[in-house]
This record gives structure tokens, C-alpha cells and sequence, in this order.
């Protein structure tokens, strides 16, 4: 949440931020704002989108090579243009841009103004503006200096990126818990929340840790810890192509997102799971794999969409490797004194690799002394980097607000995963595991086939996009899909949905259906397809209108359900892969429909690093 970038060097900054901005702006979208440093500092800001700065600025002089931007995410104070980044101190000798949140922000604003110092903002930013410029004014010390000061006495999280007006040939970039990443040019240096302003001007980057600062001039870079300790640059290079994010020819980056998933299931197996020897390797856990095996207990942690992803994984490893699983909120979790054991393991789910709360939870778990492991789509980021093993999705970037791509890849790495442990421990049939490897590469020809419907889900989108309310239902691994459904409609369309498990609609949702409400059913063959069957009765003796994924020849289902959304026959275990995507892409065409935002829906972000 909120996107950072910043320019050092000899190229003109506006375009470079500009541009940076764009590519961010799916981290938060409701203000934007730059600072640049010219033949004078010019700031400006505005409520809205990187566009509307765009716009505002047209006659402006947004000249200079020194520069920083900021798209914003609102946690303190509305989305307006007092509250928009960047933020000035009092006396002018300051300018902050920042991501995360300062928690003892009231504190310092209290001691801030009885010290003279005065707020036109409602920001926790606006504060650490002022409070830098404090350390500056008493005397005797840099900008650095009184940044490093500064951050001692904050608690919270942040990200930042500070303009001095006395010292104005450089930019001052701080973390504590959220992302920031330098980009190494050619006597230029970048610094953004992600890769992604980054990729097209450079290869070379430094993550920045916890607690290090980054000074950048236009031929030099020093790296230290906010207690002045030097620290050795470590330079990585990034693997990211400029096509990965951008539209390529599509409406949106979800419906990119959502098309491109028969090539990133395929990375996330690719050089692990074979079909020609029947084997599973997983080489970011080989060294942890004895704890692993031996594990009383699993417990993942994650939120939004990779809980989803989670919960498909409780299903997989309880079935396959017999082993208890937990599946917490990173957010409950974290907050609730766990009981945890040396012999637990926990897997911390993430797509971004940076939300706060699964960042929090890791740490906690760590303490505890179990091992945490990941599963990440974005290489290096901070749970990447914090996890003492793991396994990265491959998905590529996910740029669209709502998690599509991310959630098939993060279910195909914990079906392989827990595939690879039941066969360490034992605990499947060889023929079952063999059958499930073949399976298993072939599910990215068989989400092409479903992809190939696309019209047909369209149709039934039109059908039912003034709906106000919608109801998904499944059972076992369908279950946590029916949850999906519900949270992709509700997130891109702002229909009211919720998902259940089938079995309990009769406690409770059955009071709701009616001949206006589509129920989604997720009712492909598996185990418990004849109750499935019943409770699909038991909506339409109610009159409402059904919505069935069923498994591709279904004849049963077909001539009880209002419309039948067919996916390819396939192990249940594997079909939780399958059954979402006519459910994305009944979500993306009922929220084109209502003309909503599909990449940027109000209030959503996609990294959520504040807690
Ligand atoms: C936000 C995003 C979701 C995502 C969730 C967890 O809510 O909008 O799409 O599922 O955060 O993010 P993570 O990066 O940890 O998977």
C-alpha cells in the first residue's frame, strides 16, 4: 500500500516518475503526488489518480533531475490533497514521502506542537516530516543525521524517501518493515517500492533491510543502519522482462492475469514436478525437508486470497501426507498467543511477500523457534528474504488489484508440495502419486480449455450483473473455491457475496435464497458430488437460480441448474485449480458490466503493508 519512487542523476526526473508511478499505482490509488528538485524545489500533489497529477501539472515546471512521487493508499486522514504525499516541514526544510504507518504518530505530534511546529495535514507522515526537520533545527547535525534521529524515535512502519533543501544533491531512503528497492544506473540511481519503475532504466538492485538507510547521490551510494553502522551493498540482480507489466494487447491486467494462467501454473511446476520420471523436487526446502516430514503439525498462515490458497492446502496435506493442518488468518494469528511447538511448521503464503500481518506472524513463529517456510510469488521480497526455506510461485507479476494467476500458482506449489511429503512419509499409494504427477502437468492444457468458454461466461455474466447479492457453495477442496468466487466478485464488482460450505447453507444462508438470488455452486465430480447434487435440490425447491461448475459431461447437474460452467474432468484434488477460473472470469465480466475499476477497485491495494 501506497507506491514510492524516486530519480537521482542526469536525466530529467518528472517522466521517470511519472512512469514509476503508473507501474506502482496498484499499491493505492486515491492521491498522487512529486516533489523536484530544479532551479527550485516544486511539490505537487492532488486527490486521485497518477493521471489527474499528470493533468494538474500540464503547465507547470516539473524540471530537475533530482525528484521523488508517490501514489497514496489513505490510513490517516481522507484521500484530499492536504493529506496527499509528499509532506513539508514547518520551517520548509524537509520533504517526506512515505509507506507504512507510524504508530506513535499522536505522541510526537503533541510534543511537536508544543514546540511551535504546526500540521496541515491529518498524516502520521506529515509528523515525521516535522519531527526530522526538529533533530535538523537543533543544531549541529545533516540531514542524515537527523533522519537517523528521527527513525529512533518512531514505532510503526515505514518506507520513506526525504528531500533536504539545505543538503538538495540527494535523497535520503529509509525502511522498516516496508519495501523499498535501489535501482543502480549509470551515474543515476532509482528507489521505488518494487522492481517495477525500476526494471526498464536498470537490472542492478539493492533490497534494503529493516532498519538501513540509503543515501543516493548522482556517483555515490552509502548504505548504513539507522545507528550509523556501514554496511557492504549486496548487489542482485532482477529477472523481470518489461512485457510482464504491461497490458499486452488486454482490456486489463486481470483479465492479462487471468489468461496468462496456463503458462504460470506451468512455471510454478516447471523443473519440479516430472511426469517422465514420476518425481517431485522441490529444491528451496530439500535442506528443511527432515523437519518438515517429521512435523506434528502444519500451520499456514496468509490473508485474503492466499488463506484461500491456504485452505485448498489444508485439505491436500491432511489427505495426501496425514498430517494436521492448521490454517490461521496471519491477523489472528499473530495477535492471539498461539500455542506453538519446536516440532510445528508453518507456511507463510504470500504473493507480494510483504503484508504486514504474515510478515508478523512469520517473526512470531520464528520466536517460538518452528520453522517458518514460504511460498511467494514476488523473488526477494521481505517474507522471501525472512523464511529459512521456501518455494517461489513463478506466476510473474501480478498487477491486477484482484489475485487471480497468484491463487492457481500458490495451490499448484502446495499440491506439489504436499504430493512430495506424502511420498517422503509414505503415506500415499504409488500409483495414487504417480496418477496425480500426470494429472498434475496437465492441468495447464486443461485451464486452457476452460479459457476457451470465455464467451459463454460472458453471456452468463450479462445475465445476472444487476444482481444484488450472490451466494457460492462447495464442499471440500470446492469449499475454499467458493470462497474465492465470492471474494473476486465482491472485490472488482462491489457485489454483496459470500461463500459457504454447502452443507452449512441450511444454518443459515438457505433464509436468504430466493428467485433473485444466483447461487454459484461448485459441484464438479468428486467424493461428495451426490450431496452436492441434493443441496443444488434443495436451492431450486427455493426458486433460486443456480450457477454450476460441474465436470465437463455432467448430465445430471445440467438438467437441474439454471446454467452449467464445465471444466475439465480431473482428481478432485486437482480440480480446485480448475473450478476457479470460470469463477474469475464471471467476476471480471459482471464488474466490466457495472463499469467498475477492475485493476484499481475502490480501496483495495494489492501489497497490504500496514497491519
Ligand atoms: C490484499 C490483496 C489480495 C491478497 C492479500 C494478501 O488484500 O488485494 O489480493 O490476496 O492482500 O496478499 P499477499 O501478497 O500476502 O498474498
Amino acid at each position: 500500500m501506497c507506491g514510492i519512487v524516486g530519480y537521482i542523476g542526469d536525466k530529467q526526473a518528472f517522466p521517470i516518475l511519472i512512469k514509476g508511478l503508473k507501474r506502482l499505482e496498484y499499491r493505492g490509488y486515491d492521491s498522487a503526488g512529486i516533489a523536484i528538485i530544479g532551479e527550485e524545489t516544486n511539490t505537487f500533489k492532488i486527490k486521485g489518480k497518477v493521471s489527474d497529477l499528470e493533468n494538474f501539472v500540464v503547465n507547470e515546471d516539473t524540471s530537475g533531475n533530482i525528484g521523488m512521487g508517490h501514489t497514496r493508499w489513505a490510513t490517516h486522514g481522507e484521500p484530499n490533497n492536504d493529506n496527499a504525499h509528499p509532506h513539508t516541514s514547518t520551517h520548509g526544510k524537509f520533504i517526506v514521502i512515505h509507506n507504512g504507518i507510524i504508530e506513535n504518530y499522536s505522541t510526537l505530534k503533541e510534543s511537536l506542537l508544543e514546540k511551535g511546529y504546526s500540521f496541515k495535514s491529518e498524516t502520521d507522515t506529515e509528523v515525521l516530516a516535522n519531527l526530522i526537520e526538529y533533530f535538523y533545527l537543533k543544531g549541529g547535525v545533516t540531514a542524515e543525521e537527523a533522519v537517523r534521529f528521527a527513525l529512533q524515535k518512531v514505532s510503526g512502519a515505514y518506507a520513506l524517501v526525504v528531500l533536504s533543501h539545505d543538503e538538495d544533491d540527494k535523497l535520503i531512503a529509509a525502511r522498516k518493515g516496508s519495501p523499498l528497492v535501489i535501482g543502480i544506473g549509470d551515474h543515476e540511481y532509482y528507489v521505488a517500492s518494487d522492481a517495477t519503475p525500476i526494471v526498464e532504466h536498470t537490472k542492478s538492485v539493492i533490497y534494503l533491510n529493516d532498519f538501513d538507510i540509503a543515501i543516493l547521490k548522482k556517483n555515490e551510494l552509502s548504505l548504513k543502519t539507522i545507528k550509523n553502522i556501514k554496511i557492504t551493498p549486496k548487489i542482485q540482480k532482477i529477472d523481470l522482462e518489461i512485457s510482464s507489466i504491461e497490458k499486452g494487447g488486454f482490456d486489463h491486467f486481470m483479465l492479462k492475469e487471468i489468461f496468462e494462467q496456463p503458462e504460470t501454473v506451468l512455471n510454478t511446476i516447471r523443473g519440479r514436478v516430472s511426469a517422465e520420471t514420476k518425481t517431485i523436487q522441490h529444491g528451496g526446502i530439500l535442506s528443511v525437508l527432515p523437519q518438515i516430514v517429521n512435523a506434528k503439525r502444519l500451520i499456514i498462515i496468509a490473508c485474503g486470497t492466499s488463506w484461500h490458497a491456504g485452505l485448498v492446502g489444508e485439505y491436500l496435506f491432511e489427505e495426501f501426507a496425514r498430517v494436521p493442518v492448521e490454517v490461521e488468518y496471519a491477523s489472528e494469528f499473530r495477535y492471539r498467543n498461539p500455542v506453538l511447538y519446536k516440532d510445528d511448521v508453518v507456511i507463510a503464503i504470500s504473493q507480494s511477500g510483504e503484508t504486514a500481518d504474515t510478515l508478523a506472524g512469520i517473526r512470531l513463529a520464528q520466536d517460538a523457534g518452528a520453522l517458518v517456510i514460504g511460498i511467494c510469488n514476488v523473488v526477494g521480497s521481505s517474507i522471501a528474504r525472512e523464511t529459512t526455506a521456501g518455494i517461489y510461485t513463478y506466476a510473474g507479476p501480478e498487477i491486477g488489484v484482484a489475485s487471480t494467476k497468484a491463487f492457481t500458482s500458490q495451490v499448484t506449489a502446495l499440491t506439489s508440495l504436499s504430493l512430495m511429503i506424502a511420498k517422503e512419509k509414505n503415506t500415499i499409494e504409488q500409483s495414487l502419486y504417480e496418477n496425480l504427477i500426470s494429472e498434475l502437468v496437465e492441468i495447464p492444457s486443461k485451464i486452457e480449455l476452460i479459457l476457451q468458454q470465455n464467451e459463454k461466461f460472458r453471456a452468463i455474466a450479462a445475465m445476472y450483473k444487476d444482481a444484488e447479492n450472490f451466494l457460492y457453495l462447495g464442499r471440500g477442496f470446492f469449499f475454499p473455491v467458493a470462497l474465492e468466487g465470492a471474494l473476486k466478485l465482491k472485490e472488482i464488482s462491489y457485489i454483496h457475496a459470500e461463500g459457504y460450505p454447502a452443507a452449512e447453507m441450511k444454518h443459515g444462508p438457505i433464509a436468504l435464497i430466493d428467485k433473485k438470488m444466483p447461487v454459484v455452486v461448485i459441484a464438479a465430480k468428486d467424493k461428495s458430488y451426490d450431496k452436492i447434487v441434493s443441496n443444488i435440490q434443495e436451492v431450486k425447491a427455493r426458486k433460486g437460480i443456480v450457477i454450476a461448475v460441474v465436470t465437463q459431461g455432467d448430465t445430471v447437474i445440467r438438467k437441474m441448474a439454471d446454467h452449467v460452467l464445465e471444466i475439465p474432468k480431473s482428481h478432485e484434488a486437482l480440480a480446485a485449480i480448475l473450478a476457479v477460473i470460470p469463477l474469475q472470469l464471471l467476476s471480471y465480466h459482471i464488474a466490466v458490466m457495472r463499469d467498475c475499476n477492475i485493476d484499481q477497485p475502490r480501496n483495495l491495494a494489492k501489497s497490504v503493508t500496514v497491519e
